[in-house]
């Protein structure tokens, strides 16, 4: 298969993850012969000290005729907490999305039972916790129109939604949901909210088309309570931009570290894969970070090409690190832990050596001395 991605490595760790991600889309395509065009292009606080602008012209033409977009992170401290800034780097990603239309943002909760020791949650509680978060992205209070009064005292935010940017992502949902367990929760504020009124409606009409989902409704206050003390009950989540934002957040820590878990946004022009961790700017060149999120944000790639091979491979080659302790400081515990490039080398050697587990596993031992 041939296709065109453009790289955004970013800000902070981005470049280290994204190295690894590229080892193991080398590693892939090498062994089931596809041809990736891979353009690296600057995005986030590196494209402003470098052109003043966090998504400069050149980065958004390549994106908007790529088939597909892997990005790092991006965010600096020094545009954190100084809220007169006018150019940050977060406006280079909200307009990203805007323009290539990503609307709708997959974020998958899978525990891994060798990490249960390391999530906040008790173990019981970690059983079967398998859900997708569905999270509008170009609508909502991001969006809506923004106002500062003339002497800076009063603020606005608008939170607007029309049934058109509902249908389509609650139908991606949907699809989701039957293709699994066949049970979505809208998650919404409808007791206060118009704007959530309105997804309820939309969701009510379209669930008669799937009568075989069992549709639940969730406030979003509660919602953050029962994915802590019952996340296991949770299938497809489908939600709002903020609401989104927030749950998915809170979601992630389920699983014992935020650096497992990836993310695809995906739209009408292309689609954009990104681990769901920031920039973690103080670990920036020490080699320490986490690449599984970004090695699983570049299986999602190949998933949404429909080269479910590829892409499981790939899961495979996480789970064999992960089994044989090649695991990054954030999940080593007492073990050595190792470095972010050598977790690159391992999932990508072990697609090298097309997974072979049962032959490789003590042949591996050896080879893993000499690469660690
Ligand atoms: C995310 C991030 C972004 C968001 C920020 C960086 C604008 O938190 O992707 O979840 O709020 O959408
Ligand atoms: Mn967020």
């Amino acid at each position: 298969m041939e296709k065109k991605i453009t790289v955004l490595p970013g800000d902070g760790i981005g470049p280290e993850v994204v190295e690894q991600g590229l080892k193991v889309i080398n590693a892939i395509n090498q062994s089931f012969d596809h041809n990736f065009e891979l353009t690296e292009e600057d995005f986030g606080a590196i494209a402003i000290d470098k052109h003043g602008d966090p998504l400069p012209e050149k980065t958004l033409s390549a994106c908007l005729s790529s088939d597909a977009i892997f990005l790092g992170a991006i965010g600096d401290p020094k545009y954190d907490n100084d809220p007169t800034l006018e150019v940050r780097p977060e406006q280079g990603l909200l307009k990203l999305r805007k323009s290539l239309e990503l609307f709708s943002n997959i974020r998958p909760i899978a525990t891994y039972d060798l990490l249960n020791d390391v999530s906040p949650l008790k173990n019981q509680l970690l059983n079967d916790v398998d859900f997708i978060i569905f999270r509008e992205l170009t609508g909502g209070i991001y969006f809506g129109e923004k106002h500062l009064s003339d002497d800076k005292s009063q603020a606005s935010d608008l939170c607007e939604y029309s049934e058109k940017e509902i249908t389509r992502i609650a139908y991606q949902a949907f699809e989701a949901a039957s293709n699994r367990r066949n049970k979505l929760t809208l998650i919404d504020k409808a007791n206060v909210l118009e704007t959530s009124r309105l997804w309820r409606r939309v969701i009510q009409d379209i669930s008669k088309e799937y009568p075989q989902i069992e549709v639940d409704y969730l406030f979003v206050d509660n919602a953050a309570m029962q994915i802590v003390l019952n996340p296991s009950q949770f299938d497809v989540i489908l939600t709002e931009n903020m609401f989104g934002d927030i749950i998915s957040d809170l979601a992630s820590v389920i699983t014992g570290s935020l650096g497992m878990l990836p993310s695809a946004s995906v739209g009408i022009k292309s689609a954009l894969f990104e681990p769901i961790h920031g920039s973690f700017p103080q670990a920036k060149g020490l080699d320490i970070a986490n690449p599984m999120a970004a090695i699983l944000s570049v299986a999602m790639m190949y998933e949404h090409f429909g080269l479910f091979e590829e892409s499981d491979m790939i899961k495979r080659g996480v789970r064999w690190a992960l089994n044989n302790d090649i695991v990054t400081k954030d999940l080593s515990g007492k073990n050595e832990a190792s470095a972010c490039s050598k977790v690159g080398d391992v999932v990508a050697w072990f697609i090298e050596e097309k997974g072979d587990l049962q032959i490789k596993r003590e042949k591996s031992k050896v080879s893993l001395n000499c690469i660690i």
